[in-house]
């Protein structure tokens, strides 16, 4: 068959993978092709078993795949036959020389632009997945355009705004879907037609063309914005707790204000993933290189505030079981940084475990789907850590458990079963608010929500 277009997706990650297979579906006229210098993950892609987990990622691949949806190791090929070429390649937080901890390390994205330049024998668009520093597309657009009479490179923004768990629903309906271009003929031109794959199913007052540092600081606001909320809301929890007001009947009662809106506002033990923590500490480094540290400070504050609430959430759990949990048995509910993932980045039950773990408590970790990755964070032989996947055992012989992650199976649980088998008292600590509390009080547990009263027996 001969394709209209013919698009490559250099990085076949959580972002790369769901987004090419979805656009492979809507549009079987273009051929997409993913490559990965992971050889392991493009096996995985090719295999029964994807390397990454979505609620409906299996059928979309599997229904493509072979036919214009492939997965390869060979970026040179790929490169020299596309039309456009998506960058979707990690950039995470630099750990090293200037901007450690802060700014996003962008050698892996830098050496794809170098990639693309030697291998392409024909015009490319270059379209930023990735998120990137504002002002990124420009470094790339003058590296890729420094041959001079060679192929013309036209390099656009476009962010992916879909979140773990719900990806394919999230990129089958967007909000909207975000594309920068220079404004410039060539630019306008390569807009048009990255607008028209797009427009295969996403209604056109959906797309919005902006310039591309528009494009690139639009999607690190957006994050701050989020993570912002839940920070917010994080920090009226801990009000909360000290004067018996509900942080759960407060978010009602304030997102009930159409200007406030009722997303985004559930407390919790933290947020954790990929993004909103990079994306935070880039925008922190940005304002900071600009010369605006009080802009940098209000946004850092996001990321303390997060902090803070996972250090407060173990310093209760130590304190409310009389001061220590040395050789305590701790039942850790969920690892993943949020229901429906297998991923566990930046996950707040890493910073949580550790802290346990310090303290010298016997940490036993139980998730559906994210244990293989808590092996990796914790280490395997870590000595007080051990990992079950049925909860009941795990909270056989628990002085407590504590809830991290908000899984739907772990609301159906058998809680007096659970109650029977653990260590007397009993505690549950409810870091995501899933639980019936006064039924959990009733079973005989002493229950500390987050930012509620405690219901405790003593
Ligand atoms: C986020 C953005 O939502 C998405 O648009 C962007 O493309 C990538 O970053 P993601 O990290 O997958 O997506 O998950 P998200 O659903 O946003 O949750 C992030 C964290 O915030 C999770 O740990 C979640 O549990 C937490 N959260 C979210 C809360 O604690 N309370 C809330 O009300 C919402
Ligand atoms: P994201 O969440 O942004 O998708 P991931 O880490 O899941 O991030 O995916 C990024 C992918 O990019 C990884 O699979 C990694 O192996 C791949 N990658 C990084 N550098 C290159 C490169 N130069 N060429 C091809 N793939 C790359």
């Amino acid at each position: 068959m001969t394709f209209k277009k013919r698009i490559l997706c250099i990085g076949a990650g959580y972002v790369g993978g769901p987004t090419m297979a979805v656009i492979a579906d809507k549009c079987p006229d273009v051929r997409v092709e993913l490559v990965d210098i992971n050889a392991e993950r493009i096996a995985a892609w090719n295999s029964d078993d994807l390397p990454i987990y979505e609620p409906g990622l299996d059928e979309v691949v599997k229904r493509n795949r072979g036919k214009n949806l492939f997965f390869t190791t060979e970026t040179d090929k790929g490169i020299t036959e596309s039309d456009i070429i998506f960058v979707s390649v990690n950039t995470p937080t630099k750990t090293f020389g200037q901007g450690a901890g802060l700014a996003a390390d962008l050698q892996y994205w830098e050496k794809t632009a170098r990639q693309i330049l030697r291998a392409s024998t024909s015009d490319k668009i270059v379209v930023e997945k990735s998120t990137l520093p504002v002002r990124t597309a420009e470094a790339m657009d003058r590296i890729l355009n420094s041959n001079g009479s060679g192929p013309h490179f036209e390099v656009l923004s476009n962010p992916e705004f879909l979140a773990e768990g719900t990806a394919i629903e999230d990129l089958l309906d967007p909000d909207r879907v975000l594309i920068g271009g220079m404004n410039t003929d060539t630019g306008q031109k390569a807009l048009d037609s990255l607008e028209d794959v797009y427009a295969a199913w996403v209604p056109r007052d959906r797309i919005i063309r902006t310039n591309v540092w528009s494009s690139e600081l639009a999607k690190l606001v957006a994050n701050a914005f989020l993570a912002q909320r839940v920070s917010s809301i994080n920090a009226v929890s801990a009000l909360c707790e000290r004067t018996s007001a509900d942080v759960n009947e407060v978010a009602h009662a304030i997102g009930r204000d159409s200007r406030i809106g009722s997303k985004f506002l559930k407390s919790s033990v933290g947020f954790g993933g990929s993004c909103f923590k990079k994306d935070i500490l880039n925008l922190v480094y940005i304002c900071r290189q600009h010369g605006l540290p009080e802009v940098a400070d209000y946004w850092e504050q996001v990321v303390r505030m997060n902090e803070y609430q996972q250090d407060r959430f173990v310093g209760r759990m130590i304190s409310e079981m009389f001061n220590t949990v040395a050789g305590k048995r701790i039942a850790v509910f969920g690892f993943a940084f949020k229901a429906d993932t297998g991923d566990t980045r930046e996950s707040p039950a890493i910073r949580v475990c550790r802290h346990l773990l310090e303290e010298r408590a016997e940490v036993c970790i139980t998730d559906p789907k994210a244990l293989k990755n808590a092996r990796y964070d914790l280490g395997q032989d870590t000595p007080g850590v051990t990992y079950e996947p049925d909860p009941y055992k795990a909270a056989e012989g628990a002085h407590a458990v504590a809830i991290m992650t908000e899984w739907s199976d772990f609301k159906s649980l058998d809680y007096k079963r659970i109650h029977d088998t653990m260590a007397k008292p009993a505690f549950i600590f409810d870091g995501r608010n899933i639980l019936d509390h006064d039924k959990l009080f009733d079973l005989g547990f002493n229950v500390y929500p987050i930012g509620k009263a405690a219901r405790t027996h003593h």
